[in-house]
């Protein structure tokens, strides 16, 4: 800033406002630095001919009483001396657009600074480290570069939150020089470098959280004097494991959160002392060994979330206290029998992906899916018999394809059936289409409303095709696994859809969320790190990623995996996870028809066609037989006549017109032999081929039901049909005169 501009700002705008506007409350000077910092924020709302600091007058100063929670919008003063100054500016999602202003180094009374979701640039001023600051936010703008050394200065300083935004460098060790911190909040950034060694004197630390950044190193041993720590929350922190065993010491730990640890295996570190731990995660940290009997008495205990890791042997039988926790332990080898009360508590607990006994599997997935398994007629599944559940699942029929409207209702689109995903059962669901999904997890922290849901909603306009599909999404906080059961085999192409539709506003906080997700299709790790906005290509487009994969046994597994990385606070918290708007799996091969027996398989056709066939000839044989039976009851003269009489559209053959055609039953031109007598090709006068049945001399008198029958096959057509064209009657003779077929298909049909 020029030194004409400096004196503009310090010292005649406050000469010129002094007296003039109104009667002064606030400092002289900290008004000019409000005219700067208004400038530099981008704020337009604060109103320079009212006094912020005058709340008694009817404008009640700068702030907004009304101002909804999470919105508030106030500057606080002091003025228990002769002059007023400004302590305190909260100014939470204003949408402000300009930079972090370092000229709050010109209130020297200000302890508070509260900016958490704006919209604002910039880095941290250097110069905030003579400010006597006890409580400093900006969570949830677009501050980079590094975190300032001179931080450490501040040495009444007692919340840093700088989560959610662009911050990069390492942690300067100075900070560890804070005597009074109590919280340091700086997940999701973009921090790196080992924790300092200066940290371990960090006493007075209640909430710590580092999650989603690029830390490295291990997680120091000196965190044993972090004594009075509540919560640690360290996941996808970059950091690697094992946690060390002098964690021992947190006991007023009521939090724990670490999650996406690499490192070697460990087993499971030492809580015994945490009795008043609430929430205790520990995903993904590569734990080996048993469950400890001890988190049984953690009557505290609200969240247990163990998923992910090695863990085997049983399930402690200490821990049926736990039955009001929600409880994770997908994904580990756990063995032995799920307990009793766990089944009861099937909606609160996931246990899939373990090697439990088959036995109370079945029990557990009854309860957990109420309907979805038949107790007769179980699939056997090879590899997924050891995801809970599905080994039993009963096929409705063979489908070939999948379409799923991920966390919305049915659908129609571009003539394809899309099933409804809109169901809120948090472990299992069965779509009663040949699928299912396994959701797993329980959003934390959520200020959403309503809270807790696993799908989301957006109403504002979708600007690209299909919007329909992309207006809901499903929604994980750890994971979500659809299951296609009953696909018939061969090549399809796996495509899932995906819109970031809650982040979409753009240029506001909201906008600045970042989300990651793993993508796993048939249990391959397909795209780590997958982030739809990176995508998109800047103008708010659906992501279509495309799988090829081959289905050789009905199954097909489709895992979204949420592993601990991007924003969890905007737009407020609990907005994190995995989402998906659509899935669609379409066959790489023509698929056979809908086979409305149900039969199932890849041969409807050929299944209906024999089907057929084989009743007409049956039915054939049938009339034959009568006709051949009842021939010889009734004398010739009345078959003969009562053929006459019909009415019906087939030819009447002469004896002799069938004798000149066959060339007298020439053995040469036999084809065949049926149980009723010898069929004979032959050639009429006009040329058309035919064929002839001989039905033996025993006939039995047909009469005029029977007959009939026969003039109502004549009038049949189909291709699969070999053609009646007439018969022949004649003393005791019967003989019936068909179309002749080429290829054996009249062997097929007339024997066969
Ligand atoms: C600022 O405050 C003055 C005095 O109360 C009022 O007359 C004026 O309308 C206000 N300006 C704005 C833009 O609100
Ligand atoms: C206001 O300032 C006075 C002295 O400057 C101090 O004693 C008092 O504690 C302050 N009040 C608040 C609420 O900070
Ligand atoms: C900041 O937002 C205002 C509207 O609130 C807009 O007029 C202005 O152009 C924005 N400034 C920048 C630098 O984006
Ligand atoms: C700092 O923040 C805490 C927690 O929100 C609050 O209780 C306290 O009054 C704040 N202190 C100051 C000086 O703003
Ligand atoms: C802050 O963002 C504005 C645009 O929104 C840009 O003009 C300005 O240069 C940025 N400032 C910094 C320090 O990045
Ligand atoms: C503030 O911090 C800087 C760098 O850490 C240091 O050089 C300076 O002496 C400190 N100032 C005060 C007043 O403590
Ligand atoms: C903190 O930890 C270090 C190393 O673990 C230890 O030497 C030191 O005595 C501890 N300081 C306090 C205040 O507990
Ligand atoms: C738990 O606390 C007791 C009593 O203070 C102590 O003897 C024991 O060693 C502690 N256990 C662990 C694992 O730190
Ligand atoms: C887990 O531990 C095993 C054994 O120490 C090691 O081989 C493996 O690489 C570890 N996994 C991860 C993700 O670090
Ligand atoms: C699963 O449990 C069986 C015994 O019930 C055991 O033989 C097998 O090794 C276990 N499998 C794994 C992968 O732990
Ligand atoms: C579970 O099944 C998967 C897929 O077949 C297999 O890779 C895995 O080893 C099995 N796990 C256990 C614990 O049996
Ligand atoms: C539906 O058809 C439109 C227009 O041909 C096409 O853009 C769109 O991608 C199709 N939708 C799906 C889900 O295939």
């Amino acid at each position: 800033m020029s030194l004409t501009r400096l004196i503009f700002m310090y010292v005649l705008v406050p000469l010129i406002l002094s007296g003039v506007v109104y009667s002064q409350k606030l400092a002289r000077d900290e008004v000019a630095v409000l005219r700067a910092v208004a400038k530099v924020l981008q704020q337009k709302k604060w109103n320079f001919s009212v006094d912020p600091c005058d709340v008694a007058s009817t404008v009640g100063g700068w702030r907004n009483p009304n101002a909804a929670k999470g919105f508030e919008d106030a500057v606080t003063c002091n003025c228990s001396s002769t002059m007023c100054h400004v302590t305190s500016i909260v100014l939470k999602a204003q949408n402000l657009n300009g930079s972090l202003p370092k000229e709050f180094a010109g209130l020297p009374f200000l302890q508070e600074i509260e900016l958490s979701r704006n919209y604002l640039n910039g880095s941290i001023p250097p110069e905030w480290g003579v400010l006597p600051l006890v409580n400093v936010s900006v969570l949830g703008n677009r501050i980079s570069g590094p975190i300032p050394k001179e931080i450490g200065n501040i040495t009444t300083l007692t919340s840093l939150i700088l989560e959610l935004n662009q911050i990069s460098g390492k942690l300067p060790q100075e900070l560890g020089n804070l005597p009074n911190i109590q919280r340091i909040l700086l997940s999701s950034n973009y921090l790196s470098g080992d924790i300092p060694s200066t940290f371990s004197k960090l006493t007075t630390l209640i909430d710590l959280r580092i999650s989603d950044n690029q830390f490295t190193g291990t997680i120091p041993d000196f965190i044993q004097n972090w004594t009075n720590l509540e919560k640690l929350v360290i996941q996808a922190s970059g950091l690697v494991g094992p946690i060390p065993n002098t964690i021992s010491t947190l006991k007023k730990l009521t939090n724990l959160r670490i999650s996406e640890l690499s490192g070697p295996g460990s087993p499971f570190p030492p809580l015994q002392n945490m009795t008043s731990m609430k929430t205790l995660i520990l995903r993904n940290c590569n734990l080996t060994g048993e469950l400890p009997a001890y988190l049984g008495q953690i009557t505290s205990l609200r969240l247990l979330d163990l998923s992910f890791n090695k863990l085997s042997g049983p399930i402690p039988v200490t821990y049926s206290t736990l039955s009001r926790v929600n409880i994770f332990l997908t994904s580990n080898m756990l063995s032995g029998e799920v307990p009793s009360w766990m089944v009861d508590n099937g909606d609160k607990i996931d246990l899939i992906y373990n090697n439990f006994t088959n036995d109370i599997r079945t029990a557990e997935c009854q309860k957990k899916a109420v309907n979805m398994f038949s107790s007769t007629n179980p699939l056997v599944a090879n590899s997924y018999s050891n995801v809970s559940c599905l080994s039993r699942y009963t096929c409705p029929k063979t489908f070939y394809g999948l379409h799923i409207n991920c966390g919305g209702t049915e659908l129609i689109i571009n003539g394809t059936k899309y099933d409804a995903d809109s169901s809120d059962r948090p472990i299992f669901y069965d779509s009663r289409n040949g699928w299912v999904s396994s959701n797993t997890g329980k959003f934390l922290d959520d200020e959403r409303s309503p809270k807790g849901v696993t799908f989301c909603t957006n109403t504002s306009e979708i600007k690209f095709a299909n919007p329909s599909l992309y207006t809901h999404a499903r929604l994980s906080a750890i994971s979500i696994t659809y299951y296609a059961l009953c696909l018939g085999q061969g090549s399809y192409t796996v495509n899932l859809h995906f819109a970031e539709i809650m982040f979409s506003d753009k240029e506001t906080y909201s906008s600045l969320g970042r989300r990651f997700f793993d993508i796993y299709v048939q249990g391959k790790l397909e795209v780590k790190d997958f982030n739809i906005v990176d995508e998109e290509k800047g103008d708010g487009r659906a992501v279509v990623k495309s799988f090829p994969v081959m289905i050789t046994d009905g199954k097909l597994e489709i895992r979204l995996f949420w592993a601990g990385k991007g924003t969890q606070a905007t737009p407020v918290r609990g907005v994190y996870g995995a989402l998906i708007s659509a899935v669609s799996v379409d066959p790489n091969f023509v698929p056979p028809k809908e086979d409305s027996t149900g039969s199932g398989g890849g041969s409807s056709i050929v299944t209906l066609v024999v089907a057929v066939v084989a009743l007409t000839v049956l039915f054939l044989v049938l009339i034959g037989s009568i006709l051949w039976w009842r021939g010889c009851l009734k004398p010739k003269s009345q078959m003969e006549k009562d053929f006459k009489n019909l009415d019906i559209q087939i030819s009447s053959f002469s004896l002799r017109q069938i004798k000149v055609a066959t060339n007298n039953f020439d053995p040469a031109n036999k084809i065949g032999e049926g149980g009723f007598g010898p069929v004979h090709k032959g050639t009429l006068t006009d040329g058309t081929v035919i064929a002839v049945k001989q039905l033996s001399s025993k006939s039995k008198q047909g009469n005029r039901e029977f007959l009939n029958e026969i003039g109502m096959i004549s009038a049949l057509q189909h291709p699969h049909l070999v053609k009646l064209y007439g018969c022949c009657v004649d003393g005791d003779q019967l003989l019936l005169v068909y179309e002749y077929l080429e290829n054996n298909s009249l062997a097929r049909a007339l024997f066969g």
